[in-house]
């Protein structure tokens, strides 16, 4: 271990430091951390509605954390279990459950029309609330969130959707904050989800 052959290991260091402090400041420049008005942003406006038709938009967001789940109710996997897992958090909440926004965005408008949601969400916690509308609405949210979403024919002439499997944590302004980790035990998210009361 001398100076001649740990000095080029400190120079690659240093420079892979400057690099990487590079690439921040130019993620910084681009907005990435600016908030729901940067380019680079995750969110903004939408228009829905809910399972009684009633209108739910970003407005819905202020005031208290939200997660936002986007999926299909006729998805054979990720969905019922992310919905299970959400569940499973909200009774963790206790009481705080009825202080955040729980929501399921249909990327399958065409079969999920609000009774189909609330059908399918009656198997869950009632405080998830499901969201969907016409094709414009949804594609209008899936691109506000840069969801992940597509049709995919299946053999029998049904369809199934691909899609982004993320539970998006918004904080009391309605600002992405980052992906919500729901593998953990429902007292561990819950206890994290309190930190954004
Ligand atoms: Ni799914």
């Amino acid at each position: 271990m001398t100076d001649s052959r740990t000095r080029p290991l400190v120079v690659v260091a240093a420079f892979a430091a400057s690099l990487a402090i590079g690439l921040l400041v130019t993620f910084w420049l681009l907005g990435g951390w600016s908030g729901a008005t940067g380019p680079a942003a995750i969110g903004g406006p939408f228009a829905l509605s809910d399972a009684s038709g009633a209108r739910v938009t970003d407005a819905s967001l202020k005031g208290r954390p939200s997660l936002v789940f986007f999926g299909f109710t006729h998805c054979p996997d990720v969905c019922p279990t992310t919905l299970f897992e959400m569940s499973e958090l909200m009774r963790a909440m206790g009481p705080d459950a009825d202080k955040v926004n729980a929501y399921f965005i249909s990327v399958d408008p065409e079969r999920d029309t609000p009774a189909a949601m609330k059908d399918y969400l009656s198997s869950f916690d009632p405080r998830l609330k499901g969201l969907t509308g016409t094709p414009d609405e949804i594609a209008k949210v899936v691109a506000g969130y840069r969801v992940y979403a597509r049709k995919v024919p299946l053999k029998d002439g049904d369809y199934t959707m691909d899609h982004t499997a993320l539970v998006y944590l918004m904080d009391r302004n309605g600002r992405f904050v980052a992906p919500f980790n729901l593998k953990r035990t429902p007292q561990e998210a819950a206890d994290d989800l309190r930190r954004y009361l």
